[in-house]
Protein backbone atom coordinates (compact mmCIF):
# COMPACT_ATOMS: atom_id res chain seq x y z
CA UNK A 1 0.00 0.00 0.00
CA UNK A 2 1.28 4.19 -0.95
CA UNK A 3 0.76 6.74 1.53
CA UNK A 4 -3.06 6.96 2.49
CA UNK A 5 -4.42 10.55 0.90
CA UNK A 6 -4.83 12.92 3.55
CA UNK A 7 -8.13 14.90 2.01
CA UNK A 8 -7.58 17.58 4.81
CA UNK A 9 -4.77 18.16 7.14
CA UNK A 10 -4.56 20.71 9.97
CA UNK A 11 -1.41 22.65 9.62
CA UNK A 12 0.41 25.66 11.24
CA UNK A 13 -3.20 26.97 12.72
CA UNK A 14 -4.90 26.20 9.09
CA UNK A 15 -6.64 23.67 7.14
CA UNK A 16 -5.12 22.16 4.00
CA UNK A 17 -7.38 20.25 1.40
CA UNK A 18 -6.34 18.86 -1.83
CA UNK A 19 -7.68 21.13 -4.72
CA UNK A 20 -10.02 17.93 -6.29
CA UNK A 21 -10.76 20.25 -9.32
CA UNK A 22 -7.37 19.78 -10.73
CA UNK A 23 -6.63 15.94 -9.84
CA UNK A 24 -4.96 14.13 -11.60
CA UNK A 25 -3.55 16.48 -13.40
CA UNK A 26 -2.22 18.23 -10.17
CA UNK A 27 -2.20 17.65 -6.34
CA UNK A 28 -2.05 20.28 -4.41
CA UNK A 29 -3.13 21.63 -1.41
CA UNK A 30 -4.95 25.40 -0.80
CA UNK A 31 -4.70 26.86 2.36
CA UNK A 32 -8.11 28.03 4.66
CA UNK A 33 -8.00 30.18 7.15
CA UNK A 34 -11.62 31.00 8.20
CA UNK A 35 -15.57 30.06 7.32
CA UNK A 36 -15.83 31.83 4.53
CA UNK A 37 -12.84 30.71 2.38
CA UNK A 38 -13.82 27.12 3.81
CA UNK A 39 -17.52 27.22 2.36
CA UNK A 40 -16.28 28.58 -1.20
CA UNK A 41 -14.05 25.77 -1.10
CA UNK A 42 -16.73 23.46 -0.62
CA UNK A 43 -18.86 25.46 -3.30
CA UNK A 44 -16.48 25.26 -6.10
CA UNK A 45 -15.55 21.33 -5.13
CA UNK A 46 -12.16 21.27 -3.85
CA UNK A 47 -13.81 19.36 -1.55
CA UNK A 48 -16.43 17.41 -2.04
CA UNK A 49 -18.11 13.75 -1.22
CA UNK A 50 -20.28 14.10 1.93
CA UNK A 51 -18.08 12.94 4.93
CA UNK A 52 -15.31 15.17 3.54
CA UNK A 53 -17.96 17.97 3.08
CA UNK A 54 -18.81 17.38 7.01
CA UNK A 55 -15.20 17.59 8.31
CA UNK A 56 -14.28 20.64 6.42
CA UNK A 57 -17.30 22.27 7.54
CA UNK A 58 -16.45 21.64 11.05
CA UNK A 59 -12.66 22.99 10.43
CA UNK A 60 -14.68 25.63 8.99
CA UNK A 61 -16.19 26.99 12.34
CA UNK A 62 -13.04 25.69 14.32
CA UNK A 63 -11.15 28.24 12.54
CA UNK A 64 -13.63 31.16 12.56
CA UNK A 65 -13.92 30.28 16.32
CA UNK A 66 -9.87 30.54 16.56
CA UNK A 67 -10.17 34.21 14.02
CA UNK A 68 -12.18 35.39 17.02
CA UNK A 69 -10.84 34.05 20.38
CA UNK A 70 -9.47 37.50 21.25
CA UNK A 71 -13.07 38.91 20.36
CA UNK A 72 -15.64 39.84 23.38
CA UNK A 73 -17.98 37.25 24.12
CA UNK A 74 -20.69 39.45 21.93
CA UNK A 75 -18.47 39.57 18.72
CA UNK A 76 -17.67 35.82 19.30
CA UNK A 77 -21.31 34.85 19.32
CA UNK A 78 -21.90 36.43 16.08
CA UNK A 79 -19.41 36.00 13.99
CA UNK A 80 -19.41 32.27 15.09
CA UNK A 81 -23.63 32.31 14.16
CA UNK A 82 -22.56 34.24 10.80
CA UNK A 83 -20.07 31.36 10.10
CA UNK A 84 -22.64 28.77 10.35
CA UNK A 85 -25.06 29.84 8.53
CA UNK A 86 -22.22 31.06 5.94
CA UNK A 87 -20.84 26.82 5.69
CA UNK A 88 -24.89 25.45 6.05
CA UNK A 89 -25.40 27.88 2.58
CA UNK A 90 -22.44 25.90 0.77
CA UNK A 91 -24.08 22.47 -0.65
CA UNK A 92 -27.41 21.12 0.06
CA UNK A 93 -27.50 17.23 -0.58
CA UNK A 94 -25.23 16.13 1.71
CA UNK A 95 -26.59 15.46 5.46
CA UNK A 96 -23.29 15.31 6.88
CA UNK A 97 -22.38 18.95 6.27
CA UNK A 98 -25.66 19.63 8.35
CA UNK A 99 -24.89 16.87 10.74
CA UNK A 100 -21.59 17.96 11.16
CA UNK A 101 -22.44 21.65 12.30
CA UNK A 102 -25.02 20.38 14.61
CA UNK A 103 -22.28 18.53 16.26
CA UNK A 104 -20.00 22.02 16.60
CA UNK A 105 -23.07 23.99 17.48
CA UNK A 106 -23.61 21.39 20.24
CA UNK A 107 -20.64 21.78 21.78
CA UNK A 108 -20.36 25.26 21.53
CA UNK A 109 -23.78 25.39 23.08
CA UNK A 110 -22.48 23.33 26.21
CA UNK A 111 -19.54 25.48 26.70
CA UNK A 112 -21.54 28.51 26.20
CA UNK A 113 -20.22 29.99 29.74
CA UNK A 114 -16.66 29.13 28.95
CA UNK A 115 -14.01 32.04 28.26
CA UNK A 116 -13.48 32.63 24.51
CA UNK A 117 -10.19 31.15 23.64
CA UNK A 118 -11.14 27.82 25.82
CA UNK A 119 -14.34 27.53 23.15
CA UNK A 120 -12.40 27.75 19.99
CA UNK A 121 -9.41 25.23 21.41
CA UNK A 122 -12.89 22.96 22.26
CA UNK A 123 -14.18 23.15 18.69
CA UNK A 124 -11.01 22.42 17.00
CA UNK A 125 -10.76 19.33 19.33
CA UNK A 126 -14.01 18.70 18.07
CA UNK A 127 -13.52 18.99 14.08
CA UNK A 128 -10.35 16.61 14.46
CA UNK A 129 -12.13 14.45 16.42
CA UNK A 130 -14.98 14.21 13.61
CA UNK A 131 -12.00 13.34 11.22
CA UNK A 132 -10.22 10.52 12.80
CA UNK A 133 -13.88 9.16 14.02
CA UNK A 134 -14.56 9.56 10.18
CA UNK A 135 -11.64 7.50 9.26
CA UNK A 136 -12.11 4.46 12.25
CA UNK A 137 -16.29 4.49 11.14
CA UNK A 138 -14.84 3.69 6.99
CA UNK A 139 -12.70 1.36 8.48
CA UNK A 140 -15.51 -0.24 10.25
CA UNK A 141 -17.68 -0.61 7.67
CA UNK A 142 -15.13 -1.45 5.16
CA UNK A 143 -14.74 -4.87 7.23
CA UNK A 144 -18.52 -5.81 6.93
CA UNK A 145 -18.51 -4.64 3.20
CA UNK A 146 -15.58 -6.88 2.23
CA UNK A 147 -17.43 -9.79 3.60
CA UNK A 148 -20.05 -9.20 0.94
CA UNK A 149 -17.17 -9.67 -1.87
CA UNK A 150 -15.91 -12.91 -3.45
CA UNK A 151 -12.08 -13.18 -4.45
CA UNK A 152 -12.14 -12.27 -7.80
CA UNK A 153 -15.20 -10.07 -7.76
CA UNK A 154 -15.39 -7.21 -10.70
CA UNK A 155 -16.79 -3.99 -8.49
CA UNK A 156 -18.69 -1.29 -10.96
CA UNK A 157 -18.87 1.95 -8.92
CA UNK A 158 -20.21 5.81 -9.56
CA UNK A 159 -18.43 8.80 -8.64
CA UNK A 160 -16.29 9.02 -6.05
CA UNK A 161 -16.71 7.53 -2.32
CA UNK A 162 -13.04 7.32 -1.33
CA UNK A 163 -10.71 8.71 0.78
CA UNK A 164 -10.67 11.78 -0.96
CA UNK A 165 -14.70 11.84 -0.65
CA UNK A 166 -14.00 11.41 3.43
CA UNK A 167 -11.24 11.62 6.11
CA UNK A 168 -9.77 8.62 4.69
CA UNK A 169 -10.01 5.39 3.28
CA UNK A 170 -13.36 5.70 1.31
CA UNK A 171 -16.92 4.18 1.89
CA UNK A 172 -17.47 2.17 -1.16
CA UNK A 173 -13.70 2.64 -2.08
CA UNK A 174 -12.62 1.92 1.59
CA UNK A 175 -15.04 -1.61 1.05
CA UNK A 176 -12.88 -2.48 -2.12
CA UNK A 177 -9.87 -1.55 0.19
CA UNK A 178 -10.51 -3.83 3.02
CA UNK A 179 -11.39 -6.58 0.80
CA UNK A 180 -7.74 -6.09 -0.99
CA UNK A 181 -6.32 -5.82 2.58
CA UNK A 182 -7.47 -9.20 3.08
CA UNK A 183 -5.97 -10.33 0.41
CA UNK A 184 -9.07 -10.50 -1.99
CA UNK A 185 -8.35 -9.96 -5.87
CA UNK A 186 -10.72 -7.21 -6.70
CA UNK A 187 -11.25 -5.51 -10.01
CA UNK A 188 -12.70 -2.33 -10.02
CA UNK A 189 -15.26 -0.61 -12.92
CA UNK A 190 -15.13 3.02 -12.69
CA UNK A 191 -17.74 5.38 -14.14
CA UNK A 192 -16.44 8.34 -15.63
CA UNK A 193 -19.59 10.15 -13.59
CA UNK A 194 -20.38 12.82 -16.19
CA UNK A 195 -20.45 16.05 -15.90
CA UNK A 196 -17.64 16.53 -12.82
CA UNK A 197 -15.86 13.36 -13.83
CA UNK A 198 -15.21 12.34 -10.30
CA UNK A 199 -14.97 8.77 -11.45
CA UNK A 200 -12.51 9.59 -14.38
CA UNK A 201 -10.02 11.85 -12.36
CA UNK A 202 -10.10 11.13 -8.85
CA UNK A 203 -11.95 6.66 -8.28
CA UNK A 204 -9.17 6.09 -11.15
CA UNK A 205 -6.73 8.14 -9.76
CA UNK A 206 -7.00 6.65 -6.13
CA UNK A 207 -7.37 2.86 -7.43
CA UNK A 208 -4.18 3.51 -9.81
CA UNK A 209 -1.94 4.97 -6.86
CA UNK A 210 -2.41 1.83 -4.79
CA UNK A 211 -2.18 -0.42 -7.75
CA UNK A 212 -6.00 -1.22 -7.08
CA UNK A 213 -6.60 -2.95 -10.96
CA UNK A 214 -9.38 -0.44 -12.20
CA UNK A 215 -10.82 -0.08 -16.06
CA UNK A 216 -12.70 3.19 -16.95
CA UNK A 217 -15.84 3.07 -18.92
CA UNK A 218 -18.18 6.09 -19.59
CA UNK A 219 -21.34 5.93 -18.13
CA UNK A 220 -23.22 4.60 -21.05
CA UNK A 221 -21.53 1.50 -21.30
CA UNK A 222 -22.10 0.33 -17.70
CA UNK A 223 -25.49 -1.43 -19.03
CA UNK A 224 -23.62 -3.17 -21.72
CA UNK A 225 -21.21 -4.58 -19.51
CA UNK A 226 -23.28 -6.17 -16.83
CA UNK A 227 -25.70 -7.48 -20.27
CA UNK A 228 -22.42 -9.37 -20.69
CA UNK A 229 -21.59 -10.84 -17.36
CA UNK A 230 -18.84 -8.51 -16.90
CA UNK A 231 -19.78 -7.02 -13.20
CA UNK A 232 -20.72 -8.93 -10.22
CA UNK A 233 -21.15 -6.13 -7.44
CA UNK A 234 -22.42 -2.66 -7.43
CA UNK A 235 -20.66 -0.60 -5.13
CA UNK A 236 -21.69 3.17 -4.45
CA UNK A 237 -21.40 5.96 -1.56
CA UNK A 238 -24.03 8.09 -0.85
CA UNK A 239 -25.10 11.93 0.06
CA UNK A 240 -28.42 11.16 2.49
CA UNK A 241 -30.04 8.08 2.88
CA UNK A 242 -34.00 9.00 3.81
CA UNK A 243 -35.74 6.87 6.87
CA UNK A 244 -37.29 4.58 4.46
CA UNK A 245 -34.21 3.75 2.79
CA UNK A 246 -34.34 5.81 -0.21
CA UNK A 247 -30.74 6.77 -1.47
CA UNK A 248 -29.57 9.95 -2.44
CA UNK A 249 -26.22 9.95 -5.04
CA UNK A 250 -24.32 11.42 -7.78
CA UNK A 251 -26.29 11.73 -11.09
CA UNK A 252 -26.54 8.59 -12.43
CA UNK A 253 -26.76 6.27 -9.95
CA UNK A 254 -30.32 5.47 -10.23
CA UNK A 255 -29.73 4.30 -14.06
CA UNK A 256 -27.07 1.95 -12.45
CA UNK A 257 -29.03 0.71 -9.74
CA UNK A 258 -31.73 -0.32 -12.34
CA UNK A 259 -29.45 -1.97 -14.53
CA UNK A 260 -28.28 -3.82 -11.59
CA UNK A 261 -31.69 -5.06 -10.67
CA UNK A 262 -32.13 -5.93 -14.29
CA UNK A 263 -29.43 -8.40 -14.53
CA UNK A 264 -29.38 -9.88 -10.95
CA UNK A 265 -26.58 -7.98 -10.01
CA UNK A 266 -26.20 -6.59 -6.00
CA UNK A 267 -26.14 -3.00 -5.73
CA UNK A 268 -24.58 -1.72 -2.16
CA UNK A 269 -24.70 1.40 -0.76
CA UNK A 270 -21.86 2.04 2.00
CA UNK A 271 -22.27 5.19 4.35
CA UNK A 272 -21.77 6.07 7.88
CA UNK A 273 -24.78 6.58 10.26
CA UNK A 274 -24.29 9.93 9.88
CA UNK A 275 -25.53 10.22 6.08
CA UNK A 276 -28.66 8.92 7.04
CA UNK A 277 -31.30 11.45 7.76
CA UNK A 278 -34.39 9.95 9.87
CA UNK A 279 -36.16 13.17 9.82
CA UNK A 280 -37.01 12.47 5.83
CA UNK A 281 -39.56 9.93 5.54
CA UNK A 282 -38.28 9.21 1.72
CA UNK A 283 -36.26 10.50 -1.20
CA UNK A 284 -38.76 12.67 -2.33
CA UNK A 285 -37.63 15.20 0.63
CA UNK A 286 -34.17 15.47 0.05
CA UNK A 287 -32.80 18.28 -1.77
CA UNK A 288 -31.25 18.41 -5.11
CA UNK A 289 -28.65 20.49 -5.77
CA UNK A 290 -28.82 21.95 -9.20
CA UNK A 291 -25.41 23.11 -10.64
CA UNK A 292 -23.99 25.66 -13.08
CA UNK A 293 -25.01 24.80 -17.33
CA UNK A 294 -21.20 25.31 -18.05
CA UNK A 295 -20.51 21.99 -16.40
CA UNK A 296 -23.05 20.42 -18.84
CA UNK A 297 -22.04 22.73 -21.65
CA UNK A 298 -18.10 21.80 -21.41
CA UNK A 299 -15.65 20.79 -19.08
CA UNK A 300 -12.75 23.67 -18.16
CA UNK A 301 -11.65 25.87 -21.04
CA UNK A 302 -13.60 23.62 -24.01
CA UNK A 303 -17.45 24.27 -24.31
CA UNK A 304 -18.62 21.98 -26.82
CA UNK A 305 -22.53 22.58 -26.79
CA UNK A 306 -23.89 25.73 -29.07
CA UNK A 307 -24.06 28.89 -27.05
CA UNK A 308 -27.96 29.65 -25.73
CA UNK A 309 -28.52 26.14 -25.18
CA UNK A 310 -31.21 25.29 -22.45
CA UNK A 311 -28.89 22.73 -19.58
CA UNK A 312 -30.31 21.13 -16.81
CA UNK A 313 -27.66 19.81 -14.22
CA UNK A 314 -28.79 18.03 -11.73
CA UNK A 315 -26.06 17.24 -9.23
CA UNK A 316 -27.59 13.49 -7.55
CA UNK A 317 -30.30 11.51 -8.19
CA UNK A 318 -32.74 9.18 -5.94
CA UNK A 319 -32.43 5.34 -6.15
CA UNK A 320 -35.56 3.81 -4.32
CA UNK A 321 -34.88 1.67 -1.44
CA UNK A 322 -36.21 -1.25 -3.43
CA UNK A 323 -33.60 -0.99 -5.72
CA UNK A 324 -31.15 -1.60 -2.69
CA UNK A 325 -29.53 -5.20 -1.80
CA UNK A 326 -27.62 -3.43 1.46
CA UNK A 327 -26.10 -0.74 3.28
CA UNK A 328 -23.26 -1.27 4.63
CA UNK A 329 -22.92 0.48 7.57
CA UNK A 330 -20.33 0.51 10.11
CA UNK A 331 -22.91 -0.74 12.59
CA UNK A 332 -23.08 -3.95 10.01
CA UNK A 333 -24.67 -4.66 6.79
CA UNK A 334 -28.79 -4.24 6.16
CA UNK A 335 -30.51 -5.62 3.35
CA UNK A 336 -33.14 -4.79 2.00
CA UNK A 337 -33.55 -1.64 3.50
CA UNK A 338 -36.75 -0.73 4.78
CA UNK A 339 -37.97 1.89 7.72
CA UNK A 340 -37.89 -0.89 10.30
CA UNK A 341 -34.33 -1.63 9.63
CA UNK A 342 -33.08 2.02 9.13
CA UNK A 343 -34.67 2.87 12.45
CA UNK A 344 -33.42 -0.37 14.76
CA UNK A 345 -29.56 0.42 13.41
CA UNK A 346 -30.16 3.24 16.02
CA UNK A 347 -31.21 1.44 18.73
O1 LIG B 1 -20.80 16.20 -5.99
P1 LIG B 1 -19.92 15.32 -5.15
O2 LIG B 1 -18.64 14.97 -5.81
O3 LIG B 1 -19.72 15.90 -3.76
O4 LIG B 1 -20.75 13.98 -4.97
C1 LIG B 1 -20.19 12.95 -4.22
C2 LIG B 1 -21.01 11.72 -4.22
O5 LIG B 1 -22.07 11.65 -4.80
C3 LIG B 1 -20.50 10.57 -3.38
O6 LIG B 1 -20.86 9.35 -3.95
C4 LIG B 1 -21.09 10.66 -1.97
O7 LIG B 1 -20.85 11.92 -1.42
C5 LIG B 1 -20.54 9.63 -1.07
S1 LIG B 1 -18.87 9.98 -0.63
C6 LIG B 1 -18.35 8.83 0.48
Amino acid sequence: MTQPVQTLRWRAGLLEMIDQRVLPARFEYLCYANAAQVAQGIRSMVVRGAPAIGCAAAYGVALEALTLRLASPECFTAGLQDAFEVLAASRPTAVNLFWALKRMRALWEAHRHAAVPAIAERLLEEAHEISAEDVRINRALGVHGAALLSDGARVLTHCNAGALATAGHGTALGVIRSAVEAGKRIAVIADETRPFLQGARLTAWEMVQERIPVTLITDNMAGHLMRCAEVDAVIVGTDRVAANGDVANKIGTYMVAVLAQRHGIPFYVACPLSTIDLALADGNAIPIEERAADEVTGFRDCQWAAPGVQVRNPAFDITPAELVTALITEKGVVRQPDRARIAALFN
